[in-house]
């Protein structure tokens, strides 16, 4: 009897294994990258799914609700959990890109991420509503919604603290819990991610947010981040303990509502992870699709042409087929020849919108020229008086454009708060445009040798973080990012500093244009004189370890106040003892290595500064700068451990060795600076990339 029952016992025994406690067969876990092919999605109202893959819950338009929810129900209850009393809610967690667009200033109202009981939502209202319960229904027990909202207006009535915010809504509109938008990070000094920065939800640049909720523990998390934030925050925005049992239905609909009103943006959600019991499924950055640029009316335009025409008489007829004939050819003028390749690359701007945005590349607008190009500033009106640098380089019949623009259209997908965005890029002819996001405060080497008087000196802390800020960015092109990236031409006029004095590397990649072996007579050296590792005149080959040079003489630079190598006339005699004077004149790392030598390497510091500094961090920079200085490229550190050194994680050992063992990269550099003779030495390839002249 009991071995004929003991088969169908195990077998049972074996299912309750399998399924208790959190591996039921109904868990959930899906990822939209792009909904172009979301089968399982139902939309109703101003939702869409536009053509590139972007789902739109609402336009522009005024008074417009919008959802998208995953058409199949979620069960949101533990099987097993039944038997311990209670009832046990399942975990789950949700990522998804939002980009919010508004033309002008003031959209409304925004969206939410919405957990119901049915994918219709019973009396959705727009406006401050956002689509997700109306005046009848707000606060009602009887709705079992649960919501996390990202409003973009201050709602009053909602008891809003701000109009551009994050909260946690349980059956009402009015917030349980609301924190303005933004992000943690970890402060300079590695004290715990204690520094918020804030996100504009209505950027108009897709920001990622990220859902988290432990059924057991009840605490729920939300974060938000601009998805050009390399790595997820650590410390959430918003973590607070909500028991969702009673509001969880056993099955209940996951998706989006967004609601427009007198005020309106486009919103749109650009691809969605979510899993219960389990973290959701990371998306694809790099992969994301793109929303559509407003659109203006040239329609309109037309059709104005048209009625001036109809209603003049023959001469006006005559000036207007003048006037048309004349824009018709500026059109073709404008017009972009396509080669096949050209569109396998994503970030192409149409010539058309960059000659507008810079009124014609017209002389007003030039920021600066360098060896590289012409620099304008530009305006992107179309994509709500964006502003932008847009680098114009002459490339001529370059042989190897079209791998050059793989290259560099693959470096626009690179995102990271220390490297200078590329937006995209554009060919035209025999040119190459880059565009960039605009720096407006410049490039760094304004704010070093004081001779823009219009400009303060930077202060210590200010060198310190910025010298922070490159590391951290040289670290990412060569050890974080998918492929590893030689900037090679790591220099104070490619380190642009953001409004907040925050540093971003700039141009990179850029000098392998001038790499491709053309004329060594006529192309210039690609690097700047000064920055340029004493390998190289040996090698041609830029490597990591180059760039390392390249970063040492900007540690000495900052932390001295003067250029690598300067023209004699400029030399700052500061206390007249011969022998410095002549090693000052040409290269500022022999200086610094005389100042160790005699025991004294704070002498080097910036004597503008009058002896604010902190020591320890000058002593740092200024011994760190010589270790990256040294003519052999292996005992140069990699930057992963210039990174830790600056940031104190690891000691730096004042290493007598290093003053004797750059003899000979001085000596490259004294005999270049013969060769290229008179020609403003260390400034070889001027590309200021942007920034107020
Ligand atoms: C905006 O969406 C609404 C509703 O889907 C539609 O009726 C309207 O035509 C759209 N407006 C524009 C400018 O696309
Ligand atoms: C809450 O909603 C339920 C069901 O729709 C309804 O019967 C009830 O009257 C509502 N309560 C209030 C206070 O409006
Ligand atoms: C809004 O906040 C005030 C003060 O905190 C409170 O008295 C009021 O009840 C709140 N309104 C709603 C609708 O919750
Ligand atoms: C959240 O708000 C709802 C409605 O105001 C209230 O019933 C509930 O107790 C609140 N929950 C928490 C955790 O504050
Ligand atoms: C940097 O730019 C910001 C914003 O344009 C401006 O407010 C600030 O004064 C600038 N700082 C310096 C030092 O120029």
């Amino acid at each position: 009897m009991f071995a004929l029952n003991s088969a169908p016992y195990s077998f049972l025994l074996f299912l309750l294994v399998i399924c208790r406690p959190s591996c039921s067969a109904d868990d959930v876990d899906f990822l939209y990258q792009g909904f172009q092919h979301a089968s399982d999605l139902t939309l109703d109202g101003s939702a869409s799914v536009l053509h590139g893959g972007s789902l739109q819950l609402t336009n522009d338009s005024n008074r417009l609700v919008g959802h998208a929810f995953h058409a199949s129900p979620v069960g949101f209850f533990l099987e097993g959990g039944r038997s311990h009393g209670g009832r046990r809610l399942a975990s789950f967690s949700t990522a998804f890109v939002l980009d919010i667009v508004t033309i002008g200033s003031g959209g409304g109202h925004g969206l939410a991420f919405v957990v119901a009981p049915s994918t219709v939502l019973p009396g959705a209202s727009p406006e401050i509503y956002l689509g997700v319960l109306g005046p009848t229904t707000n606060g009602n027990a009887s709705n079992h919604v649960f919501a996390v909202e990202f409003d973009t207006v201050l709602d009053l009535e909602m008891n809003d603290t701000n109009g551009n915010h994050v909260g946690v809504d349980v059956n009402s509109l009015v917030s349980n819990v609301s924190e303005p938008a933004a992000y943690y990070t970890a402060s300079g000094d590695g004290g715990g991610d204690n520094t918020k920065v804030p996100v504009q939800l209505e950027s108009a640049q897709p920001i990622q947010a990220w859902i988290d909720y432990d059924g057991d523990s009840s605490i729920l998390d939300v974060t938000v981040a601009p998805v050009s934030v390399a790595d997820r925050p650590h410390r959430p925005l918003i973590s607070t303990k909500l028991d969702l049992r009673p509001i969880f239905d056993d099955t209940m609909y996951v998706g989006f509502s967004s609601s427009t009103g007198k005020l309106a943006s486009s919103h749109y959600i650009l691809a969605w992870s979510f899993r219960t019991n389990g973290p959701a499924q990371p998306i694809d950055l790099r992969r994301l699709p793109k929303v559509p640029s407003p659109s203006t009316a040239p329609s309109k335009l037309v059709a104005i042409k048209f009625a001036a025409v109809a209603c003049a008489g023959t001469l006006t007829l005559i000036a207007a087929a003048v006037a048309v004939v004349l824009w018709l050819r500026k059109r073709a003028k404008l017009a972009d020849t396509l080669e096949d390749w050209e569109l396998e690359h994503p970030h192409r701007f149409p010539y058309k919108e960059l000659y507008k945005a810079t009124k014609g590349f017209k002389e007003s607008e030039l920021l600066g020229v360098g060896g590289f190009g012409h620099v304008y500033k530009g305006v992107l009106r179309r994509r709500s008086g964006d502003e932008v640098a847009i680098k114009r380089i002459s490339a001529g019949a370059r042989q190897g454009m079209r791998e050059f623009v793989a290259e560099i259209a693959s470096l626009g997908r690179m995102r990271h708060r220390n490297l200078v965005e590329l937006r995209g890029w554009c060919k035209h002819h025999q040119d190459l445009l880059l565009v960039y996001e605009f720096m407006p405060n410049g490039s760094l080497d304004r704010y070093l040798f004081g001779a823009d008087r219009k400009v303060p000196l930077l202060t210590w802390a200010q060198r310190f973080a910025v010298l922070s800020g490159v590391a951290r960015g040289l670290l990412y092109l060569h050890e974080e990012w998918e492929h590893v990236v030689v900037h090679r031409d790591v220099k104070a006029n490619n380190v642009l500093l953001g409004a907040d004095m925050s540093a971003r590397l700039g141009d990179f990649g850029l000098a392998r244009l001038y790499a491709h072996g053309a004329n060594p007579a006529t192309t210039r050296v690609a690097g700047t004189l000064g920055y340029m590792a004493p390998e190289l005149r040996l090698t041609s080959r830029a490597t990591t370890a180059t760039d390392v040079f390249s970063f040492g003489a900007l540690l000495l630079e900052v932390a001295c106040g003067r250029r690598p190598v300067e023209p004699p006339s400029e030399v700052v005699a500061d206390d007249g003892e011969a022998s410095d004077v002549i090693l000052t004149d040409v290269v500022l790392v022999s200086w610094v290595r005389d100042c160790a030598l005699h025991g004294d390497i704070l002498r080097a510091v910036d004597p503008r500064l009058e002896g604010c500094y902190d020591m320890e961090e000058a002593k740092l920079v200024l011994w760190l700068g010589l270790m990256c200085s040294q003519t052999r490229p292996q005992a140069r550190p990699s930057m992963r451990q210039v990174s830790r050194y600056l940031s104190g994680e690891e000691a730096l050992q004042e290493d007598p060795v290093l003053v004797c063992s750059g003899v000979d990269s001085v000596d490259f550099i004294r005999s270049s600076v013969s060769v290229m003779g008179s020609t403003s030495a260390g400034t070889m390839s001027n590309g200021s990339l942007h920034g107020g002249r």
